[in-house]
């Protein structure tokens, strides 16, 4: 194997070339080897830009300089591209949600581990540093016993064109926005969620989901509130109340590389404002997802075989969400 897991790009997606690209270029444990597109052109331009090989979808899979091949298209097309990848023996970055229902998770993660590739989510917010804090502070008892998670990723609505709108192409807020709090659930509370109830907001001429909540509790008793939308002004944060304080953290999904998170704690008579570290979750997912590559592992090694079943658990609450749902129309 080369010095540097190079990675292929199926789709010259918004996210891919904002932001992933970037984050590949600078992490010295990959290289970029083609960017493919449906339309040449497009994929042409992509090249000369980041200073790779243009491809088709078909031909990247082919190639024999690409290890490992990340895949930002929409949705409903994350479950044949990722089989697709897999069969051509590449490890495999599936943009978030790796699927639309459980049963397609299974079918990539069971596909992940017969191959011996891995196979990970792009959740970024997983690799920032403010939630390990978080997780420390909670298993020091700082907030006491934890009674309620209130999690919420929202944002204003998109051009008529876009993706998210699109059912065909598994738009949708819950898809799309809803992942973000449920996956900060399982990461702070654990695998043994339930959902116990939840709204979907559907707009009748698109036929998606353009905002919902779900309520959900944990196998310890937490309560928790998950809401999501795009229908809203930005706001992407979660606070946690205990038996004894209750901890705030704004921009808890996607702050930029130059963000300084500021935790909030407060207590009785007491408020603390923390100031953490500045972090690069992007480019620290694309390094740990060349680590896992680089160290040979697949599926069935125990970290990555974590990140399986979470990317299992999500998509069936995802589902459960879906069918516990009170649909209201938007007006
Ligand atoms: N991790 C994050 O922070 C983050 C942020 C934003 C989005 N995302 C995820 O990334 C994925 C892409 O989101 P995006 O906003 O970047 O979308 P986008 O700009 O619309 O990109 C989707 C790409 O998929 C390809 N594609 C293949 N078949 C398609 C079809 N039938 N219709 C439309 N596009 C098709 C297109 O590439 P070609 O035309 O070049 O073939 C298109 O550029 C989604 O899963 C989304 O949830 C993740």
């Amino acid at each position: 194997m080369s010095e540097t897991v190079r990675i292929g790009v199926l789709g010259c997606a918004s996210i891919a070339l904002r932001r992933t690209i970037p984050a590949i270029l600078a992490c010295p444990q990959t290289s970029l080897a083609a960017v493919a597109s449906r339309d040449p052109e497009k994929a042409k331009q992509a090249a000369q830009r980041f200073g790779c090989d243009a491809s088709t979808y078909e031909e990247l899979l082919r190639r024999d300089d690409v290890d490992a091949v990340y895949v930002p298209v929409p949705p409903s097309l994350h479950l044949p591209w990722g089989l697709e990848v897999l069969r051509a023996g590449k490890h495999l970055l599936l943009e978030k949600p790796a699927a639309t229902s459980a049963d397609e998770a299974r079918r990539l993660v069971d596909e992940a581990g017969a191959r011996g590739l891995v196979l990970r989510e792009n959740f970024n917010f997983l690799h920032h540093g403010q939630h390990r804090t978080v997780r420390e502070l909670l298993a020091a008892g700082r907030l006491g016993t934890v009674r309620t998670l209130s999690a919420a990723f929202c944002f204003p609505g998109m051009p008529a064109s876009d993706i998210r709108y699109v059912p065909q192409l598994g738009g949708g807020a819950l898809l799309d926005a809803g992942v973000y709090p449920i996956r900060v659930a399982q990461l702070l509370f654990g695998a043994d969620l339930r959902v116990t109830g939840s709204t979907l907001r559907i707009d009748p001429a698109r036929g998606v989901d353009v905002a919902g909540q779900a309520l959900l509790v944990s196998g310890d008793g937490v309560l928790i509130d998950a809401q999501f939308g795009f229908q809203h002004s930005y706001g992407s944060r979660y606070s946690v109340w205990g038996s004894t304080g209750r901890l705030t953290l704004d921009r808890a999904f996607t702050p930029p590389a130059t963000w300084s998170p500021v935790l909030r704690i407060e207590e009785q008579d007491h408020v603390e404002e923390r100031v953490l570290p500045t972090d690069n979750q992007i480019e620290n997912t694309i390094r740990s997802f060349a680590q896992a590559v680089s160290e040979g592992r697949d599926a069935r090694h125990p970290d990555e075989a974590d990140y399986g079943a979470q990317t299992i658990r999500t998509a069936e609450l995802v589902d459960e969400v879906r069918r516990l749902a009170v649909r209201v129309e938007s007006s």
